[in-house]
């Protein structure tokens, strides 16, 4: 192994790389999301109350006790953010600041430690320029980042753990969904209710979905999109995504004061390009009937998911109860101009206007 020691503000993070790439073998072709990793991770303990260990090595397995809280009692967040590079082979990394802030506040909200900079961005620059060679390059495709914090301490006690596992894995990824959705209105299951934590990227937040999704699977539907847990009126999410309506020239996404509804990178972008775009971006409460007014009366034009896995995923089905809106998505106009305008950014196509490329 080569060892040497990379000086980054504090603390100092120790890189070990790996001796042989897995690269050699690997394809590029018909990449499917999250599936292989690069030959990297990066991995830091918080103990006595502060972090340390912060080390970029080889990417392995990990050598956890039976009794580890995260496993029992699920304190245990995650984010998702994507590298891109430049037809120079320059690498970037999009909007990974807002990325470290969101993780905080979940971390915050699951009584987690919270990450400093100097590990979260630092220690994901670093990696990210070890594994450079990693992102792929086509359409639609990028390094899909995965940075999580779970609790070690060895207990069955419920109580906050006093020592924590933080690490970012990279994965070479292409496109979450690869067509348009099927998506019922869900009125039986909740992923959210406000003081709850529907806001943070909390690993609990997606095993809740996993049964509802898969009644949803059975009926011919991809996703859900979820409603609040006491009407089931007020729209939340779609799945794993933000959620956009098109009506009229307006568009309208769920607001994110009840605290029920994650505050996606990919939901402030495709605002601050709507607004470019020349529409009123109205967030707000939205209720379930207002949208099938708005169809009823030939004004929804379109639907869709916002999300960094998903990027801009258009719906072409929305169903509920009885009533089912369907759509012509090839017609579309509004979406397909609002993620060609963010993948141009992402990749380095036209000018970063907005400040979102951090350069590694
Ligand atoms: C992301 O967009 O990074 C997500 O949260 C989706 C992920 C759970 C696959």
């Amino acid at each position: 192994m080569t060892k040497l020691i990379v000086m980054v503000a504090a603390p100092q993070i120790n890189v070990q790389k790996a001796e042989t790439s897995k690269l050699q073998s690997f394809s590029f072709e018909n990449l499917p999301f999250g599936k292989y990793f690069t030959d990297h991770m990066l991995e830091a303990d918080y103990e006595d109350g502060e972090w340390k260990n912060v080390e970029i090595k080889p990417y392995q397995p990990l050598l956890l006790d039976p009794s580890t809280a995260a496993i029992h009692y699920g304190q245990a967040i995650f984010e998702g953010i994507k590298a891109y590079k430049d037809s120079e082979g320059n690498a970037f990394i999009f909007r990974p600041h807002d990325n470290f802030k969101r993780f905080n506040i979940s971390a915050e909200r699951l009584k987690m430690p919270a990450v400093p900079e100097e590990i979260f961005i630092e220690g994901m620059r670093l990696l990210i320029d070890i594994d450079k060679n990693w992102i792929p390059s086509k359409e639609d495709h990028s390094l899909y980042i995965r940075p999580f914090m779970f609790s070690t301490e060895a207990t069955l006690g419920v109580k906050p753990s006093d020592s924590y596992k933080f690490m970012i894995i990279l994965s070479p990824s292409g496109p979450y969904y690869s067509k348009p959705m099927r998506i019922y209105v869900e009125e039986k299951y909740s992923r959210a209710a406000p003081g709850g934590i529907g806001f943070a990227k909390a690993a609990g937040n997606y095993a809740t979905s996993l049964l509802p999704t898969a009644e949803a699977h059975k009926l011919g539907y991809d996703q859900v999109l979820w409603t609040d847990p006491f009407e089931h009126k007020y729209v939340q999410e779609i799945g794993t995504m933000n959620v956009f309506f098109i009506i009229g020239d307006k568009a309208y996404t769920p607001e994110l004061e009840s605290g029920t509804i994650l505050a996606g990178v990919t939901r402030d972008s495709a605002i601050t390009i709507l607004k470019e775009m020349g529409y009123d971006v109205v967030e707000d409460k939205i209720n379930i009937e207002q949208i099938i007014k708005a169809h009823k009366a030939g004004e929804l034009r379109e639907v869709f998911g916002t999300g960094t896995a998903a990027t801009i995923s258009p719906i072409k089905e929305l169903r509920y109860e009885d009533y089912v809106m369907e759509f012509k998505v090839d017609e579309w106009t509004v979406s397909p101009e609002l993620k060609k305008r963010l993948n141009d950014i992402r990749n380095c196509k036209v000018a970063d206007r907005f400040g979102w490329m951090f350069k590694i």
